[in-house]
């Protein structure tokens, strides 16, 4: 199987933060911005399976800043560790206020999709390469981290 690197399957998603997305105080509301991460996590296990995935967990996700109607949402999903047939990948959320250019990171998560056949099966997904430093140390982060479950 083609092993593939982060880089080959990154993704970045914007949104425009819209009145029908926020609660009373005009803040995005947390589920609108949980559906865009799936989406964004999703895509990227896709890319690197090249299958269908399902979600199986969103682990550790922060809501550090508000984000506030009008602003866009961006997005960045990136593999940081590939099993078997699960993937586990990491999710940074920035708001870019449009009137002054100023970008505020307000969220961060690590999801595990896992890639599924014709039959609702899990599947075997392609090995992940690291390349850069960052990526080498997310791996063995994500090594460490399922090794303990
Ligand atoms: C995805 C699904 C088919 C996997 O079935 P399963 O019986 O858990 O399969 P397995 O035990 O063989 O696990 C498959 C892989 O997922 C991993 N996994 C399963 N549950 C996990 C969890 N909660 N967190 C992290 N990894 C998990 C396993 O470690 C394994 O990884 P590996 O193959 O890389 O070693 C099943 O859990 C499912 O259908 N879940 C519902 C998915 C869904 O509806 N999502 C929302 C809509 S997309």
């Amino acid at each position: 199987m083609e092993v593939k690197t982060p880089s080959q399957t990154e993704i970045t998603m914007s949104e425009l933060v819209l009145p029908n997305d926020t609660n009373l105080l005009g803040n995005l509301v947390g589920g609108r911005l949980m559906y865009w991460i799936d989406i964004a996590g999703a895509l990227v296990a896709s890319r690197h399976s090249n299958k269908v995935v399902a979600t199986v967990s969103i682990d550790n996700i922060t809501f550090k800043h508000p984000v506030r109607m009008g602003e866009m949402v961006i997005i960045k999903a990136k593999m940081l560790y590939a099993g078997r047939t699960s993937m586990s990948i990491s999710i940074r959320v920035y708001a870019e206020n449009l009137k002054t250019g100023s970008t505020t990171l307000t969220n961060k998560a690590r999801m595990v999709f896992v890639a599924l056949d014709e039959n609702g099966n899990p599947s075997p997904v392609p090995p992940l390469l690291p390349e850069t430093n960052e990526e080498k140390a997310d791996f063995e982060k994500e090594c460490s981290i399922r090794s303990k479950k």
